[in-house]
């Protein structure tokens, strides 16, 4: 049933991340309502927003993405939940000896798919099994390290252009039992050819430009020797990650999370020996471009 909700957004202080919603029932939402419109506008100003005490079923978490974009349905199947292709299970916690998802996915600086042509805008998770130790998520605004990068290096990356690839971050499958690394590098360059995409984007709703460049996907910078660009991509990735850009973010039960990858760089963190872990994720593309230009 739809009904009439009460949205209430409590926005990030400047210079921080991640907006509070409460207020909505995501089960009971209408693709074109004020609150879909408005929980759109609150992921593109606050980068990413939490939406508190949500209880739901795999398949309205699918339905409630669609009225939001285009779910994705991740490009490698051993991490689809067995019923919905289109969630991404992280799991280190088995049934009977049957092997669900994908464990320790993205302890490494990252946005989702930057390794596509079309990037993923956003991405939402929920967790399913809370670990009794950490329980967050760390993230990079890159508008802001954009904003703070020295002068040398926002010139040297004012026109350049990154070349990304997901492939030293494969997760080897039973498939690949008895195939030489060789035949695994073969095999990823032909499902993920490298890509490129401008070092600096411009946000296709906001305006505002950012870094999109990550120690996780980023290659290399293109027409420059292996040389150069080792000098420069330690350094540029070094001032990325100084303590001063990165926000903990930590999440309950009942948390639905997006971000706008666009914006963000994201990170998981490590898990304590014997802790358990489960989350679902959904990767959905707002149906804007990922940058002015694409
Ligand atoms: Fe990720």
């Amino acid at each position: 049933m739809e009904t009439t909700q009460k949205i209430n957004i409590k926005e990030a202080k400047p210079n921080e991340i991640g907006g509070i919603i409460t207020g909505i029932d995501i089960r009971d939402l209408s693709p074109e309502s004020e609150e879909i419109i408005e929980i759109r506008r609150a992921i593109y100003r606050n980068k990413l927003v939490v939406i508190r005490n949500q209880d739901f079923t795999p398949s309205q978490y699918v339905d409630f993405t669609k009225k939001l974009g285009t779910p994705q349905v991740y490009f490698q199947k051993n991490y689809h939940h067995p019923d919905f292709p289109e969630i991404f299970v992280s799991s280190n916690v088995n049934k009977e000896g049957e092997k669900v998802g994908v464990a320790g996915t993205g302890h490494y600086w990252h946005t989702d798919c930057q390794f596509e042509q079309n990037p993923l805008s956003f991405t939402s998770i929920t967790p399913i099994i809370i670990p009794k130790t950490i329980r967050e998520t760390r993230y990079i605004n890159m508008h802001q390290v954009y904003n703070n990068l020295p002068d040398h290096l926002k010139e040297f990356v004012k026109d350049a252009t990154l070349i990304h690839g997901g492939n030293n971050r494969y997760k080897v499958t039973p498939e690949d039992i008895d195939k030489s690394i060789q035949q695994l590098i073969d095999k990823m360059n032909e499902m993920v050819p490298f890509v490129k995409h401008p070092a600096v984007i411009e946000h296709p709703v906001t305006g505002d430009k950012i870094l999109y460049a990550s120690r996780g996907f980023t290659m290399k910078f293109d027409g420059i020797s292996y040389e150069e660009n080792q000098k420069i991509l330690n350094e540029l990735f070094d001032f990325i990650e100084k303590k001063e850009h990165i926000h903990a973010h930590s999440w309950e039960k009942g948390d639905l999370i997006i971000w706008d990858n666009r914006y963000l760089l994201h990170m998981s963190s490590p898990l304590a020996a014997g802790d358990k872990s489960k989350s679902y994720r959904i990767g959905i593309y707002d149906d804007q471009p990922f940058y002015v230009g694409l």
